[in-house]
């Protein structure tokens, strides 16, 4: 990524004008190397070049422009002749994204005259030949100025800025009718985070962090940090952690913190933790004041591969779970891969759990890497655990972008969870979700064997993959089959009563059916069932 933006032209053409609202927009430097000429050396630059000679001079140019481009960041302009010179092109064209501001010489012409009683050089056009081929040559993108204002010619450069780095780099995008929005998914992600705030509309109002008790103190101050050094300013408030706080009453006081402390509809909400936080502070940002911005910062596994993605957010009621809720997609999902070294071995492995759902359910070739680097990943080992993480956060943000409100393909995410949230709630919670989808997905992938849908073979990989990550395969020992049978018809997911089971047909082919018979689910359960040795044994 380059992250320097240098903008050429003739002079007249605004390039200091539109450079500084360019930095502006984007939270960046700004730097005007003829400006930067005069401080360090006291003279104008005509001057110069005409007591130096040209050679001396575009020398005194490259040092600077060496230095302007020294830092990410950084908004360049420069002077009209520097692409005259060969080794002044060559760092240009390296190490910043070129504009060319591009406006008939006759208006340039026009603009220099209102500018100073001097008339311009009657060489201009010539000039403007001359360099015409460098400008074009060394371009990444042209913006024509004379017919926009400086602002909608900065918007465009921006907008030509952000283009250049989706083709380069690989940040990964949601995109659906609720909102357009990048995930950042790489080791250090945070330190940029006041650049990404600034990129995503997240720029003027207060910061509303919410973490939970667990995470904040890890890792609360690191966000703070980075924040106030961008002089952003953020309060903290943290939730009790885990599921049993994913409730209104929880939501109640978030707000009543909101609110006592005078929330604006310009600030922002961020979530500073797992699944639990994102889904409950996502549902505070889209109800308090009608709804404000919110951000994700996902730090665990299950977070940035899954619950951080998507805009589904919301709170547990005691019928079920996730039963109160909106769709509010986040305005930018940031994670910082290094967050997850202080995770606690059971919570990585249940997060890897979503990760293997994604395998199943259409990416044969995660499946098949999940299970070549099962060790290195439970390690926590880099540069392995970013890549199956962000292939992972891709799979569901391409499903996603092509179904916001669960209309199609969507659905396929609920594999596992049918079983999944029933188990997790009649174990009292003491199941994490990811051990608890473990175990639905091995129901779901049971009772599609029962049905001749998904092989033996199938479904025994698919449990060996599970195993590998250390989850659980069987509904626990002692678990009453009825109260999760009495879960199940209770699950929201359930359309005029019937269940909609997500089965597959093999690793990455799956289909819907809402006509399985109860009492199939049942024998499935019972065999899936671990049996309780210590009772048997006494008996
Ligand atoms: N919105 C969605 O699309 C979606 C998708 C999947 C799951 N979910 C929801 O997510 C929830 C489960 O998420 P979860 O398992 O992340 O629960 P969680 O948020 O409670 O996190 C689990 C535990 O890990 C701790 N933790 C998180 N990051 C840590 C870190 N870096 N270091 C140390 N500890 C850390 C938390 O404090 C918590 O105790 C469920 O409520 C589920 O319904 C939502
Ligand atoms: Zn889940």
């Amino acid at each position: 990524m380059k992250q320097r933006i240098a903008l050429i032209g003739l002079s007249g053409s605004g390039k200091t004008t539109v450079g500084k609202l360019v930095a502006d927009k984007l939270g960046w430097r700004f730097v005007d190397t003829d400006h930067e000429i005069e401080q360090q050396t006291g003279h104008a630059t005509q001057q110069l070049f005409v007591e130096w000679g040209e050679s001396a001079f575009r020398a005194k140019e490259r040092e600077v422009l060496g230095q302007a481009l020294h830092a990410p960041n950084t908004v360049v302009a420069t002077d009209g002749g520097m692409v005259e010179d060969a080794a002044n092109r060559d760092l240009l064209g390296s190490s910043a994204f070129n504009v060319w501001l591009h406006a008939p010489a006759a208006v340039l012409v026009e603009r220099l005259r209102a500018l100073s009683d001097q008339a311009p050089p009657a060489r201009f056009t010539h000039l403007q030949q001359r360099r015409a081929p460098f400008y074009t040559a060394l371009a990444d993108w042209m913006v024509a100025t004379h017919v926009r204002t400086p602002h909608e010619v900065a918007d465009d450069i921006v907008d030509g800025y952000r283009r250049s780095q989706q083709k380069h780099d690989d940040t990964l995008r949601v995109t659906t009718p609720g909102g357009s929005y990048p995930i950042y998914l790489n080791a250090g992600a945070l330190d940029e985070l006041p650049q990404r705030l600034q990129e995503a509309g997240v720029g003027g109002g207060r910061l509303w962090l919410i973490s939970d008790e667990q995470v904040l103190p890890l890792h609360g101050e690191r966000v703070r940090n980075t924040l106030k050094n961008a002089e952003r300013t953020v309060q903290s408030f943290a939730i009790g952690a885990g599921e049993g706080h994913k409730t209104l009453q929880t939501v109640e006081q978030v707000y009543d913190w909101l609110l006592r402390n005078g929330v604006e509809r310009g600030d922002a909400v961020l979530a500073l933790g797992g699944g639990v936080v994102g889904d409950l502070a996502g549902f505070v940002a889209a109800t308090v004041l009608r709804g404000i911005a919110f951000v994700q910062l996902p730090t665990n596994v299950l977070s940035m591969v899954d619950s951080a993605i998507g805009g589904k957010t919301g709170v547990d009621h005691a019928v079920g779970k996730n039963l109160i809720g909106a769709f509010w997609q986040p305005r930018l999902v940031l994670s910082d891969t290094t967050l997850l070294q202080t995770l606690p071995p059971r919570e990585r492995v249940a997060g890897w759990a979503e990760a293997i759902k994604h395998g199943v359910i259409g990416d044969k070739e995660l499946f098949a890497a999940l299970g070549q680097h099962s060790k290195a990943l439970l390690n926590g080992e880099e540069p392995v655990t970013s890549d199956l993480l962000r292939r992972a956060a891709a799979f569901k943000a391409r499903i996603v972008s092509g179904d916001e409100r669960e209309q199609g393909e969507r659905i396929l995410l609920n594999y596992g969870h049918t079983v999944g949230h029933a188990i997790e709630a009649e174990s009292n919670y003491t199941l994490r979700h990811g051990e608890a989808v473990a175990i639905g997905m091995m129901a779901a992938g049971t009772l599609a064997n029962a049905f001749g849908l998904f092989p033996d073979s199938e479904l025994a990989e698919q449990r060996a993959l599970l195993q590998a990550f250390g989850l659980p395969t069987c509904v626990p020992a002692g678990m009453n089959i009825q109260n999760i049978l009495q879960r199940i018809t209770s699950d929201k997911k359930t359309r005029n009563a019937r269940v909609r089971w997500v089965l597959p047909r093999g690793i990455g082919k799956m289909i819907v059916r809402d006509n399985v018979p109860h009492n199939v689910v049942e024998v499935v359960l019972s065999e899936l069932q671990e049996q309780d040795h210590s009772v048997t044994a006494r008996s």
